[in-house]
């Protein structure tokens, strides 16, 4: 086992950009801010709590269809593969890949958080001694190439699990794939988890919980802008909304402002009426059709896809 943290670019002063984006996002009409700011370490925990709400259906047909799939997804993947995984990894569809894979020859997480690499790292190594983990400390919306030192096999794997490629418009989306593209290399490969379209009342009842965890999850981001920004949202006058949008396909996720009411933040304020949301997630649904559209327009071809016994939910298998 050998794990050396590559860092692939200077993470940029990240609280300036955290509140550049949210100075931004809030100025513009309808406001905006990204969900990757979901993540705090509370932010993590919640979402973790999401991941077993019984209404959240991804993680369990992920893991389902990982379970059923697993020997036959790594015969496609063949031998002395370089499994490289988009975000910090280790869980337990991770080792199930891992574990079913024909001497992998390395593992790379690709993670902004280095407290998350190294809790990941160091758990992983204790399973898989035998295991080289070549963790690298980047952004992976913004990478387009593994540092030399990281390159450990020409056949390389991008991993991008539990759906978060719907988390970017269609035009980002592609541009991720392409970057996995690259990072791949033509003798490699990308393998990716997709939510797929079905009944709207199954996805909405899964973005809104009975017990509210959904909910806590989307207004941390408010909590978390008060304490790193210094601004004064009244949290309790703000809710949760995720409605599902069936022209675009996708969860729609708002934080909407219950009163008229004005935020500090920076200097600046900004006013809010009644009902007026913030977006800050989208979750799009994929059918057959869209994925092929999207691998098309990244220049990848869909090689297998697998399913869960529902169909809800795949795994997609695409080359250069
Ligand atoms: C991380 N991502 C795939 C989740 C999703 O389903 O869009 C984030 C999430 N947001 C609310 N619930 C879960």
């Amino acid at each position: 086992m050998a794990t050396h943290a590559m860092r692939t670019a200077p993470v940029a002063d990240a609280a300036q950009e955290f509140l550049g984006d949210v100075m931004a996002g809030l100025a513009l009409r309808p406001r905006r801010i990204p969900s990757k700011y979901f993540y705090d370490a509370l932010g993590s925990a919640l979402f973790e709590q999401i991941c077993a709400t019984p209404e959240y259906y991804l993680t369990r047909c992920e893991l389902e269809l990982m379970q059923i799939h697993r020997s036959d997804i790594a015969a496609r993947l063949g031998a002395h593969v370089q499994l490289v995984e988009f975000g910090s990894g280790a869980g337990i569809k991770t080792r199930l890949l891992l574990d079913a894979l024909d001497h992998p020859v390395c593992y790379t997480p690709v993670e902004i958080s280095e407290s998350a690499l190294a809790s990941s790292c160091a758990a992983l190594t204790r399973d898989f001694p035998d295991l080289e983990i070549h963790p690298c400390s980047a952004d992976f919306t913004r990478l387009h190439r593994l540092p030399a030192a990281s390159l450990r096999s020409p056949r390389r794997v991008v991993y991008f699990a539990g759906s978060t490629l719907g988390n970017f418009e269609d035009r980002e989306a592609i541009t991720l794939l392409a970057n996995m593209r690259e990072i791949a290399g033509p003798k490699g490969a990308v393998l990716v988890g997709v939510d797929l379209k079905k009944d709207p009342a199954i996805i909405e009842a899964a973005y809104n919980d009975a017990e509210g965890v959904t909910a806590a999850f989307t207004l941390n981001l408010l909590t978390r802008i008060n304490r790193e920004l210094g601004s004064d949202f009244d949290v309790s006058s703000f809710a949760h909304r995720a409605r599902y949008n069936r022209i675009l396909g996708r969860i729609e996720t708002q934080i909407v402002s219950l009163r008229p009411q004005r935020v500090h933040l920076d200097r600046r304020s900004f006013d809010f009426c009644r009902d007026e949301a913030i977006e800050v997630e989208i979750s799009c649904k994929y059918d057959h059709a869209d994925v092929q559209r999207m691998a098309q327009s990244a220049a990848l071809s869909v090689q297998a896809i697998w399913t869960d016994h529902n169909q809800w939910f795949a795994l997609v298998l695409l080359t250069a």
